[in-house]
């Protein structure tokens, strides 16, 4: 179990009540004390450091701060850190297996579907979310799946495609993606 540490950036604890959460991030347990009003998206960026997940909007428009709690896409400008509590968290961090972008991550890059990339970690926690439920979603499909998340420079086209051939190359089933859930 790792414990969380205060950083220089974190809220005044003297100043609101506190809580203790235990979550499972990427397979890890961690536990710590947060602010009751801290969001789950500061949480991951300036307590566990895990600045993959971007934040822009913080009122749940733009998806840029999606990650996957127990399973689901969730925009973690929306919930709490303390709702964390006992729930296992996937962020844009467990996709890459060391220093070798994973199978989706390939899928953007050889497709070019990322410019600035600010919108490329919400994506692809979304297209992973959705590769959860099994199968192979269609164009429409996968479109009906993004639209939270909105990118400003790639007209979305390259992105649809990219996630599209992910789940070509994917088992039937999903179990892959099943299997590799935290
Ligand atoms: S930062 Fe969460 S939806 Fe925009
Ligand atoms: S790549 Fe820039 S916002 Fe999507």
């Amino acid at each position: 179990m790792t414990a969380v540490h205060d950083s220089p950036g974190s809220l005044d604890q003297d100043a609101e009540p506190t809580a203790v959460v235990t979550v499972s991030v990427n397979g890890a347990e961690v536990t710590g004390r947060v602010p009751v009003r801290m969001h789950a998206a500061d949480f991951l960026r300036q307590r566990l450091g895990l600045t993959g997940t971007h934040v822009g909007c913080e009122q749940g428009v733009c998806g840029m701060c999606t990650v996957i709690v127990d399973g689901e896409a969730v925009k973690s400008c929306l919930m709490l850190a303390c709702q964390l509590d006992g729930r296992a968290v996937r962020t844009v961090e467990s996709l890459a297996e060391g220093d070798r972008l994973g199978p989706l991550q390939e899928a953007f890059a050889a497709r070019g579907a990322l410019q600035c990339g600010f919108c490329t970690p919400g994506l692809l926690m979304t297209a992973t979310a959705l590769a959860y439920q099994g199968g192979r979603p269609d164009r429409e499909a996968v479109r009906e799946e993004i639209a939270g998340v909105l990118c400003r420079c790639t007209g979305y086209e390259p992105i649809v495609t990219a996630i599209e051939e992910y789940f070509a190359g994917l088992p039937e089933t999903g179990e892959e993606e099943e299997n590799a859930r935290t």
